[in-house]
Protein backbone atom coordinates (compact mmCIF):
# COMPACT_ATOMS: atom_id res chain seq x y z
CA UNK A 1 0.00 0.00 0.00
CA UNK A 2 1.46 3.50 -1.33
CA UNK A 3 1.80 6.48 1.55
CA UNK A 4 1.09 9.10 0.23
CA UNK A 5 1.90 13.08 1.84
CA UNK A 6 -0.19 15.54 0.61
CA UNK A 7 1.43 18.55 2.47
CA UNK A 8 -0.02 21.97 1.94
CA UNK A 9 0.01 26.06 3.02
CA UNK A 10 -3.57 27.70 3.70
CA UNK A 11 -4.82 31.14 4.85
CA UNK A 12 -8.21 31.11 4.14
CA UNK A 13 -8.92 28.10 3.52
CA UNK A 14 -8.71 27.42 -0.34
CA UNK A 15 -6.10 25.38 -0.49
CA UNK A 16 -6.71 22.95 2.61
CA UNK A 17 -10.43 22.40 1.02
CA UNK A 18 -8.60 21.34 -1.96
CA UNK A 19 -5.79 19.40 -0.56
CA UNK A 20 -8.41 17.68 1.49
CA UNK A 21 -10.24 16.33 -1.95
CA UNK A 22 -6.51 15.11 -3.05
CA UNK A 23 -6.44 13.50 0.00
CA UNK A 24 -9.59 11.64 -0.42
CA UNK A 25 -8.65 10.66 -4.47
CA UNK A 26 -5.93 9.02 -2.84
CA UNK A 27 -7.37 7.02 -0.16
CA UNK A 28 -9.96 5.55 -2.54
CA UNK A 29 -7.50 4.40 -4.81
CA UNK A 30 -6.11 2.48 -1.71
CA UNK A 31 -3.73 4.60 -0.27
CA UNK A 32 -2.21 5.70 3.02
CA UNK A 33 -2.53 8.99 3.41
CA UNK A 34 -1.41 11.79 5.72
CA UNK A 35 -2.42 15.26 5.32
CA UNK A 36 -0.21 17.99 6.51
CA UNK A 37 0.44 21.61 7.23
CA UNK A 38 2.95 22.62 5.59
CA UNK A 39 4.50 24.75 8.61
CA UNK A 40 4.40 21.09 10.43
CA UNK A 41 5.76 19.01 8.59
CA UNK A 42 9.69 17.53 8.50
CA UNK A 43 12.06 15.48 6.21
CA UNK A 44 11.24 12.45 7.48
CA UNK A 45 7.72 13.09 5.88
CA UNK A 46 9.11 13.27 3.06
CA UNK A 47 11.52 10.49 3.01
CA UNK A 48 9.13 8.17 4.11
CA UNK A 49 6.06 8.84 1.46
CA UNK A 50 6.46 6.86 -1.54
CA UNK A 51 4.52 10.17 -3.41
CA UNK A 52 3.90 13.49 -2.37
CA UNK A 53 1.22 16.07 -3.80
CA UNK A 54 2.04 20.12 -2.97
CA UNK A 55 -0.67 22.72 -2.29
CA UNK A 56 -0.16 26.39 -2.23
CA UNK A 57 -2.30 29.37 -2.80
CA UNK A 58 -0.58 31.89 -5.48
CA UNK A 59 0.47 34.68 -3.32
CA UNK A 60 2.01 37.02 -5.07
CA UNK A 61 2.85 35.25 -8.32
CA UNK A 62 4.82 32.94 -5.89
CA UNK A 63 4.14 29.72 -4.01
CA UNK A 64 3.00 30.59 -0.30
CA UNK A 65 5.86 31.52 2.58
CA UNK A 66 4.95 28.47 4.50
CA UNK A 67 5.25 26.31 2.17
CA UNK A 68 8.39 27.94 0.60
CA UNK A 69 9.89 27.40 4.48
CA UNK A 70 9.34 24.12 4.11
CA UNK A 71 11.02 23.28 0.70
CA UNK A 72 13.60 25.38 2.39
CA UNK A 73 14.20 23.41 5.42
CA UNK A 74 14.06 20.30 3.58
CA UNK A 75 16.34 20.42 1.11
CA UNK A 76 19.73 19.50 2.75
CA UNK A 77 18.27 16.70 4.77
CA UNK A 78 16.94 15.49 1.56
CA UNK A 79 19.55 16.06 -1.39
CA UNK A 80 19.55 13.16 -3.33
CA UNK A 81 16.97 10.77 -1.44
CA UNK A 82 14.20 11.98 -2.99
CA UNK A 83 15.50 12.10 -6.67
CA UNK A 84 12.49 10.57 -8.79
CA UNK A 85 9.91 10.31 -6.55
CA UNK A 86 6.38 10.91 -8.17
CA UNK A 87 4.63 14.32 -7.32
CA UNK A 88 2.18 16.37 -8.44
CA UNK A 89 0.83 19.97 -6.90
CA UNK A 90 -2.13 21.76 -6.84
CA UNK A 91 -2.51 25.70 -7.00
CA UNK A 92 -5.99 27.95 -5.77
CA UNK A 93 -5.37 31.57 -6.87
CA UNK A 94 -7.82 34.28 -7.34
CA UNK A 95 -7.81 34.86 -10.93
CA UNK A 96 -3.69 34.81 -11.52
CA UNK A 97 -1.74 31.61 -10.82
CA UNK A 98 1.49 32.09 -11.78
CA UNK A 99 2.84 30.30 -8.60
CA UNK A 100 2.82 27.04 -10.72
CA UNK A 101 6.02 28.23 -12.19
CA UNK A 102 7.89 28.35 -8.60
CA UNK A 103 6.38 24.94 -7.50
CA UNK A 104 7.62 22.95 -10.28
CA UNK A 105 10.53 24.75 -10.42
CA UNK A 106 11.60 24.05 -6.79
CA UNK A 107 10.06 20.37 -7.30
CA UNK A 108 12.57 20.39 -10.37
CA UNK A 109 15.74 21.13 -7.87
CA UNK A 110 14.68 18.33 -5.71
CA UNK A 111 14.42 16.27 -8.75
CA UNK A 112 10.78 14.77 -7.90
CA UNK A 113 9.22 12.80 -10.69
CA UNK A 114 6.04 15.42 -12.35
CA UNK A 115 3.15 12.84 -12.98
CA UNK A 116 0.50 15.29 -13.83
CA UNK A 117 0.01 18.64 -14.97
CA UNK A 118 0.04 20.82 -11.84
CA UNK A 119 -3.73 21.98 -11.39
CA UNK A 120 -4.70 25.79 -10.87
CA UNK A 121 -8.01 26.16 -9.39
CA UNK A 122 -9.81 29.75 -8.98
CA UNK A 123 -10.32 30.12 -4.85
CA UNK A 124 -12.33 27.26 -2.84
CA UNK A 125 -12.94 24.21 -5.01
CA UNK A 126 -16.31 24.00 -7.03
CA UNK A 127 -17.75 20.90 -8.05
CA UNK A 128 -15.88 20.40 -11.09
CA UNK A 129 -12.67 21.13 -9.58
CA UNK A 130 -13.44 18.99 -6.76
CA UNK A 131 -13.55 15.61 -9.38
CA UNK A 132 -9.89 17.30 -10.77
CA UNK A 133 -8.95 17.21 -7.54
CA UNK A 134 -9.84 13.77 -6.53
CA UNK A 135 -8.56 12.66 -9.73
CA UNK A 136 -4.88 14.24 -9.66
CA UNK A 137 -4.94 12.09 -6.03
CA UNK A 138 -5.98 8.87 -7.60
CA UNK A 139 -3.26 9.35 -9.95
CA UNK A 140 -0.76 10.11 -7.57
CA UNK A 141 -1.44 6.85 -5.54
CA UNK A 142 -1.40 4.76 -9.03
CA UNK A 143 2.01 6.00 -9.80
CA UNK A 144 3.08 5.99 -6.22
CA UNK A 145 2.22 2.03 -5.59
CA UNK A 146 4.78 1.74 -8.18
CA UNK A 147 7.59 3.03 -6.26
CA UNK A 148 9.09 4.00 -9.30
CA UNK A 149 11.43 6.36 -7.35
CA UNK A 150 13.61 3.23 -6.37
C1 LIG B 1 -1.24 38.10 0.29
C2 LIG B 1 -2.02 37.58 -0.86
C3 LIG B 1 -1.50 37.66 -2.14
C4 LIG B 1 -2.20 37.16 -3.24
N1 LIG B 1 -1.64 37.24 -4.49
C5 LIG B 1 -2.29 36.68 -5.54
C6 LIG B 1 -1.68 36.65 -6.83
O1 LIG B 1 -0.58 37.17 -7.05
N2 LIG B 1 -2.35 36.06 -7.86
C7 LIG B 1 -3.59 35.48 -7.67
O2 LIG B 1 -4.16 34.95 -8.62
N3 LIG B 1 -4.18 35.48 -6.45
C8 LIG B 1 -3.57 36.04 -5.38
N4 LIG B 1 -4.15 36.02 -4.14
C9 LIG B 1 -5.44 35.28 -3.96
C10 LIG B 1 -5.20 33.88 -3.41
O3 LIG B 1 -4.25 33.18 -4.19
C11 LIG B 1 -6.48 33.02 -3.39
O4 LIG B 1 -7.51 33.69 -2.73
C12 LIG B 1 -6.19 31.67 -2.73
O5 LIG B 1 -7.23 30.77 -3.06
C13 LIG B 1 -6.05 31.76 -1.23
O6 LIG B 1 -5.83 30.50 -0.71
P1 LIG B 1 -6.05 30.13 0.83
O7 LIG B 1 -7.51 30.41 1.13
O8 LIG B 1 -5.72 28.70 0.93
O9 LIG B 1 -5.13 31.01 1.64
C14 LIG B 1 -3.48 36.56 -3.04
C15 LIG B 1 -4.00 36.50 -1.74
C16 LIG B 1 -3.29 37.00 -0.67
C17 LIG B 1 -3.85 36.88 0.74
Amino acid sequence: MAKILVIYHSQGGNTKSAAKFVAQGAQAAGSRVELREAEKAKSKDLLECDGVAFGSPDYFNYIAGGLKDFFDRTFYPTQEKVAGKPYVAFITHGGGGKAKGSIELLCRIFKFKKIAETLLIKQRPDSAAIIQLKELGKKLAEKSTEKNHE
